[in-house]
């Protein structure tokens, strides 16, 4: 069953429940009531949201805050579709990449084309974006940001002490680098081990092994002679090695716990998406001199792109009020506001999805970001995150995590084999 089947099989359980009550307590005094399913709760990602909420709720509406814990969205994703299912879905949802495509195909999204065209999101928007954002040529969801995934964050001080001069730029120093943490008594490789978090590690190892023409072979095209290529078993095989270095409390751990150690200095390093910055700027850090950004190791001149965007529904029965529709269109335009894209991006440690702002405003790492972005973008090295759902449909993708997720979790598993169970794994998910 393709991952639309499997979405309708669910969604049309939902004549079997009664339509519920949805938002619509908003105090007599509200305009209108929108309510968000996402899963920003960590200290800097709760921080980055709350700036929406504070701007809707400027404007006389009501903000209902459904947060569902879980960094990279899968618990988010159950509830959602569970909230579907009773015909009850929020008006507001964190759905990324293709996967729009599939909640788009089976009706459940509004269309906003009087605020699109009213703001002119075509214009502000890179194709590359409003394509992903958009159903059947009409926009369905708001891009909030995006984010880079291949990053390596190091503490600087826990680098001086291990005697590491400078960050590492090839997979050998990373290696070189791992290896003077542990001698420095170090936790080298914060990580936590979750499956979104495993795959983030791997896809880099992937851009860094195979390049990004291997990277789309591997993940877009699904190309079975590159998924059992030798170089797959390179990727296998660093990732082994690798996992040698990793936290061993990470496992089932937080990224943003894992974060932390290497605020602290307990860690030296950590492999994940800038949206690690936000727990850095949430701690007072400041980037350049409290911490290090560099491309994960290899990868340098790609960019991979994680766009985070809420995806707007139709409204329950019981909730389409004029109201909570005006409360839906307002957080949609706020979102592409100069106002709200700087001090959420700060915050969130993305950059924006409009590229006419002032970027001097970022810190470096920010300012890195936006310059690669544009320099990938020309050159044809800017990919779609596959472990952050941009790349396939989340069917293929939990294909791939458990291989990747079940490669590390056994001791003895053999590198030459990952590649071949993974493209039978993919096949058998399609
Ligand atoms: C990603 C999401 C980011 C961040 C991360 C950790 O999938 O796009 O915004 O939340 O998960 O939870």
């Amino acid at each position: 069953m393709n991952a639309i089947n499997r979405l309708a099989a669910v969604i049309s359980l939902a004549s079997l429940f009664p339509l519920s009550a949805l938002a619509a307590d908003a105090p007599a005094e509200s305009k209108g009531t929108v309510e968000v399913v996402h899963w920003w709760t960590s200290g800097g990602e709760a921080k980055a949201i709350d700036v929406l909420r504070k701007l809707v709720e400027k404007d006389g509406y009501t903000w209902k805050d459904s947060a569902v814990a879980g960094g990279g969205g899968a618990a988010a994703m159950t509830v959602l579709k569970t909230r579907a299912v009773s015909g009850n879905p929020p008006s507001a949802a964190q759905i990324k990449g293709p996967d729009l495509q599939d909640w788009g195909a089976l009706g459940l999204l509004t269309e906003l084309d009087d605020v699109s065209k009213a703001n002119n999101w075509d214009k502000l928007l890179s194709k590359t974006v409003a394509n992903t954002m958009k159903y059947d040529d009409h926009y369905v969801a708001v891009p909030v940001n995006i984010h880079r995934v291949n990053w390596l964050w190091i503490n600087p001080v826990a680098m001086k002490k291990a005697g590491i001069d400078k960050a590492p730029t090839t997979l050998d120093e990373l290696f070189a680098a791992a290896e003077k943490f542990k001698a420095a008594g170090l936790i080298p490789l914060a990580h936590g081990g979750q499956p979104w978090q495993d795959s983030t590690v791997f896809e880099d190892l992937v851009l860094s092994i195979m390049g990004a023409e291997g990277y789309t072979k591997a993940f877009i095209e699904q190309d079975e002679d590159t998924l059992t290529s030798p170089k797959m078993t390179e990727v296998f095989k660093a990732l082994k090695k690798l996992q040698g270095y990793m936290d061993p409390d990470g496992t089932g751990q937080d990224w943003n716990l894992e974060a932390a150690k290497v605020i602290n200095g307990k860690a030296g390093m950590q492999i994940m998406g800038d949206w690690a910055k936000s727990e850095w700027s949430a701690a007072g850090k400041k980037a350049g001199t409290d911490f290090e950004c560099v491309p994960f190791p290899g990868t340098q001149g790609s960019f991979t792109y994680n766009i985070d965007s809420l995806a707007m529904f139709k409204l329950s029965a019981k909730n389409n009020t004029p109201g909570n529709i005006a409360a839906q269109n307002e957080v949609a335009k706020i979102i592409l506001e100069p106002e709200f894209q700087y001090v959420f991006n700060q915050n969130k440690g993305s950059i924006p999805v409009r590229d006419d702002l002032d970027m001097t405003k970022f810190d470096s790492c920010g300012q890195a970001a936006m310059a690669d972005f544009k320099a990938a973008d020309k050159a044809g090295t800017l990919k779609p995150s596959m472990a952050h759902n941009m790349a396939t449909s989340l069917a293929v993708q939990g294909a791939i995590f458990d291989v990747v997720t079940n490669f590390m979790s056994d001791k003895n598993a053999d590198p030459a084999k990952a590649g071949a169970q993974m493209a039978s794994a993919i096949k058998a998910a399609l």
